[in-house]
């Protein structure tokens, strides 16, 4: 049996080394969110992490991420009550119009935050570019990113105004 970890939890295949790691999520575990586009790497509709980085899950094959920990959209909330501080700003400026390429926008939007929480737009512009979305949202995919990281900048100020009280005994 080969494993992979999804969303945190342990899975263990018995599939071709071949499948592309998009049908073991979808037909394996029910993971529909991450979407079916190009299947060429061509669109970024099928974008999950492997091990927190980006990758086109249509055209990567299960032998190439075994053993790995992957991240789809259903994964990406810290939790069932909590959202992505990207999914917040996803709705604030209503971003998904048909919906079909958000998936992939969001798992490669929050891979840039990870790496670089303050993005200017030819950071955005780079990071994005292998997200094609039909319904031409690029503008409000780009100014959710950066309401996102304003949040970021939010939380981490709160962080260290608790520490700074917690170190003056406030
Ligand atoms: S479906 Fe994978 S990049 Fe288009
Ligand atoms: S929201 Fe329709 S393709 Fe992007």
């Amino acid at each position: 049996m080969a494993v992979l970890i999804v969303n945190g939890t342990r899975e263990e295949f018995d599939v071709d080394p071949s499948t592309p790691l998009l049908w073991v999520l979808r037909e394996k575990l029910a993971l529909t969110g991450t979407k079916f586009g190009c299947g060429i790497a061509q669109c970024g509709a099928c974008t999950v992490h492997v091990d927190g980085d980006p990758i086109r899950s249509c055209n990567t094959p299960f032998s190439a991420v075994e053993g790995k920990e992957i991240t789809t959209i259903e994964g990406l909330a810290p939790s069932s009550e909590e959202l992505h501080p990207l999914q917040t700003a996803w709705i604030e400026h209503q971003v998904p119009q048909c919906g079909y390429c958000q998936s992939g926008q969001l798992m490669s939007a929050a891979a840039l935050l990870a790496s670089n929480p303050n993005p200017d737009d030819a950071a955005i512009d780079s990071a994005m570019r292998g997200n094609i979305c039909r319904c031409g949202m690029y503008g409000r995919i780009r100014q959710a990113i950066k309401t996102s990281a304003t949040y970021y900048e939010v939380a981490s100020t709160s962080e260290l105004t608790a520490t700074a009280q917690e170190v003056s005994g406030e």
